[in-house]
């Protein structure tokens, strides 16, 4: 199959898994084995892992990710990690508005927007996560809810790149239930048409809209070959070298 005009984007999020020694191992396998892939990669280890993984991913070029960061540059934050701390560190990505960080820790719209800004000013790509949960999209809100985390995510950020949106329907992660192809695609298409109504065409064109929740290696080709589907942010199937390498080499 013909390769998108947007590059295909697939992201590891590692979450609450991994020593550093058993993170330096997995990315040095997964690092080996992606070494002749087109695809843009990035794995999210915890904080904890991210040094060792940055030495084992040494001049490989698959990104180095972080999962959260705090919405202040510096100060009296207990438990959190600043921007420059994860730059200082070689850390290129951060995961912002996870559903688990929206749900478990209470993190809103505004607060996600302040850490979105903050992230880009320190140069720092995000993959903003959106997602409804079975809930709101039982009761036909998704669309509606997926808008406007999208929009106040994004509100006050002028400039797009840099900038990538992750789908990701909270009944869908980690609990083997996929969005079918095609409702993940038309999804998709919202964000994107949405991102032309605020921006302009080039802007939504070149966006890479991830999708996420329960990719494995079986259903990665279907939904990577989807019109707006250009890459997917992958939870379980990272933490096995074999199965994240299967998805970034589907389609290939
Ligand atoms: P999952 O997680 O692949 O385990 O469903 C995806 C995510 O939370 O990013």
């Amino acid at each position: 199959m013909a390769e998108k005009e947007r590059r295909l984007y697939i992201a590891g999020n590692w979450k609450m898994h991994k020593t550093s020694g058993e993170a330096r191992t997995l990315a040095a396998e997964v690092a080996k084995a992606v070494g002749g892939s087109s695809r843009t990669i990035m794995i999210a280890p915890p904080f904890t892992a991210l040094a060792a993984v940055r030495d084992a991913l040494d001049s490989s070029r698959v990104r180095l990710g972080a999962q959260n960061m705090a919405c202040e540059e510096s100060g009296a934050h207990t438990g959190e990690i600043a921007p420059a701390m994860l730059t200082d560190l070689g850390v290129e990505t951060v995961i912002l508005g996870h559903s688990e960080r929206r749900a478990i820790y209470g993190e809103d719209d505004t607060l996600i927007n302040r850490k979105v800004r903050l992230a880009r000013a320190h140069g720092l790509e995000v993959i903003l996560c959106v997602g409804e949960t079975i809930e709101q999209r039982e009761a036909g809100e998704a669309e509606t809810v997926v808008s406007s985390q999208l929009e106040q995510g994004l509100a006050g950020v002028e400039e797009l790149s840099g900038v990538v949106v992750a789908y990701e329907p909270v009944w869908a992660i980690g609990t083997g239930r996929t969005a079918s192809p095609s409702d993940a695609n038309a999804m998709h298409a919202l964000i994107r048409s949405n991102v032309e109504s605020w921006y302009d065409r080039d802007a939504a064109e070149a966006l890479i809209i991830q999708y996420g929740g329960s990719v494995k290696p079986g259903n990665a080709a279907e939904l990577l070959s989807q019109q707006h589907i250009d890459g997917a942010l992958v939870g379980g199937a990272s933490l096995e070298a074999d199965s994240f390498v299967a998805i970034v080499r589907a389609l290939e």
